[in-house]
């Protein structure tokens, strides 16, 4: 079992820089519609997790907040969610959400998942919805995660399967291409949106952590840009969310309009009755601590 305490999994260092600077910005800034955006996957995680009233849960990377509400609305006031996350930004907005919604029974703590010394062993449910890619040392900060957890509580994590796989992602990429920089690859094991594409190194990452019965299922998702149409609003937002947008942020204002004019052009492709929608693929990751 790796010592969670290792210098290793403490290099998070350039995550919690970019979590707490351009993303923070675009994530509390598009938190509505990405909400939108990710509905269905939320419905699909939540009820593969199966919070039951009065459990104990805990949300890794819980960023603006959707899941812990939605966790939170199932697990009543007898229950508990605790949500983690690195971004102090978006960790404010869960927490304004939090208390708007005048729930007693949610709290967000601003804290590295990777290394958070979790005081009590007794959460019920690991969840996480795209939170869990971005460790230094996976196995490391998998091992530490498990120290939360009862004997036999469960793990629910989604996570995105590859780029190919994802042409929501994938297609507005392509279109600005020409107009970006050369791009360096992404080595499988860096952390990032697609660290957990591969089935095998997962499945391996969550055994070595010390969670017994991985399992990965696929599934396929709509995701839904803009109302038919709307192909400036879709451009915009795929432009400023996901891949490209961490390619355009250091990107000038004149190569940023091009871009969004390219993406423009190939959402035209995408624009149906039921709105311009490309398909997102995930795994959901189930284990036993
Ligand atoms: C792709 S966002 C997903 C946010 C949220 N779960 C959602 O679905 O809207 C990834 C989140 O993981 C958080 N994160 C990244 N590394 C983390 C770490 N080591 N510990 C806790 N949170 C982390 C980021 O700050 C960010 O909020």
């Amino acid at each position: 079992m790796p010592d969670p305490t290792s210098a290793d999994v403490q290099d998070n260092a350039a995550q919690i820089a970019y979590w707490n600077d351009k993303a923070a910005v675009t994530w509390t800034a598009f938190q509505e519609r990405l909400d939108t955006l990710f509905e269905p996957i939320t419905a699909l995680a939540i009820d593969a997790a199966a919070p039951a009233p009065g459990e104990h849960v805990i949300d890794i990377g819980c960023g603006c907040g959707a899941t812990v509400l939605a966790l939170a609305s199932r697990i009543g006031p007898t229950g508990r969610v605790v949500g983690l996350d690195v971004s102090e930004p978006m960790s404010a907005r869960a927490r304004e959400r939090i208390e708007a919604a005048g729930l007693t029974n949610a709290q967000v703590i601003l804290s590295d998942a990777a290394t958070h010394v979790f005081p009590s062993k007794d959460a019920d449910l690991l969840f996480s919805r795209f939170g869990v890619m971005f460790f230094a040392d996976p196995v490391a900060a998998f091992a530490n995660l498990r120290q939360s957890m009862r004997p036999g509580g469960r793990l629910l994590c989604a996570a995105w399967r590859s780029l190919a796989d994802n042409p929501w992602f994938d297609v507005p990429l392509q279109a600005a291409r020409p107009l970006l920089p050369p791009q360096p690859p992404i080595g499988p094991d860096e952390p990032g949106p697609f660290a957990f594409a591969n089935a095998d190194r997962t499945r391996r990452i969550l055994t070595q952590g010390g969670w017994r019965d991985a399992t990965l299922t696929r599934h396929d998702v709509p995701m839904h840009f803009a109302d038919a149409g709307h192909i400036d609003q879709a451009a915009e937002f795929a432009t400023r969310v996901g891949m490209l947008a961490r390619i355009l942020a250091d990107a000038d204002p004149d190569v940023r309009s091009r871009a969004r004019q390219a993406v423009a052009e190939a959402l035209k492709a995408y624009d149906g009755p039921d709105g311009i929608t490309l398909s997102g693929s995930i795994w959901l990751l189930s284990a036993r601590a």
